[in-house]
């Protein structure tokens, strides 16, 4: 049973989903929607291990970090994102399964066998697809942020997951283009949340 709806911001990094995924909740919530807003990787055990391959990648095999991500994410729909869906939230998630099929993806593993994998997740109602020049992003995490690369930011490796998000083309999926200044893609993401809210006939109470 589903009478919410389910939203998820994706990307590469630095192209400021959570900033976006925060307005989004204010402009939501304002107008009197329940929002629930949450994050992939989560905090799970899994998350947890996952969040230890920033560091060293190396520390186990694709298949083994693929399999880390899928175990994340069941244990996020089963615990949080069905029940709230079911309650009528709108849930807004940084990061879902577009993210595994692009940056596993991009790592050697089969962008059709990773979605198969994930069709346990319930599919959003809408995604939000900022999209970046990776070299830019990567500017923005060093100097915006002062922080270094994790061992998933890498250009070259960037460069490919830029390049798989660019090849997904699902219905849900409104791209974009980040460049454009937060302003100018607040106002964009705010139309797209409106025109489905209207299309879904969703009122907040
Ligand atoms: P990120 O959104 O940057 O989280 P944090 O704020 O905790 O750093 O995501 C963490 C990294 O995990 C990011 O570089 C992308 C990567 N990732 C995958 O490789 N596959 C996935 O399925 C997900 C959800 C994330």
């Amino acid at each position: 049973m589903r009478n919410g709806l389910l939203i998820a911001f994706e990307g590469i990094d630095g192209t400021g989903k959570s900033t976006q995924l925060q307005l989004s909740a204010s402009f939501l919530r304002d107008m009197g929607c329940r929002v629930i807003t949450t994050c992939e990787p989560t905090d799970s055990s899994y998350g947890r291990r996952i969040r230890q391959l920033y560091v060293d990648r190396g520390q186990c095999t694709l298949e083994e970090e693929l399999h880390l991500f899928i175990q994340d994410r069941q244990i996020h729909v089963q615990e949080l994102i069905k029940p709230q869906l079911a309650a009528g939230s709108i849930v807004l998630t940084d990061r879902y399964y577009y993210s595994t099929a692009a940056y596993q993806g991009a790592a050697g593993m089969d962008v059709a066998e990773i979605f198969v994998a994930n069709d346990f997740a319930p599919t959003p109602d809408l995604v939000i697809l900022l999209s970046m020049d990776p070299e830019i992003s990567i500017a923005r995490i060093q100097e915006g942020r002062g922080e270094q690369l994790n061992d998933f930011e890498q250009l070259d490796q960037l460069k490919k997951v830029a390049d798989l998000f660019a090849s997904f083309n699902d219905p849900c999926i409104h791209r974009i283009d980040a460049a454009a200044g937060l302003e100018q893609v607040r106002k964009q993401v705010q139309t797209a949340l409106s025109v489905l809210l209207e299309e879904r006939n969703f009122t907040c109470p």
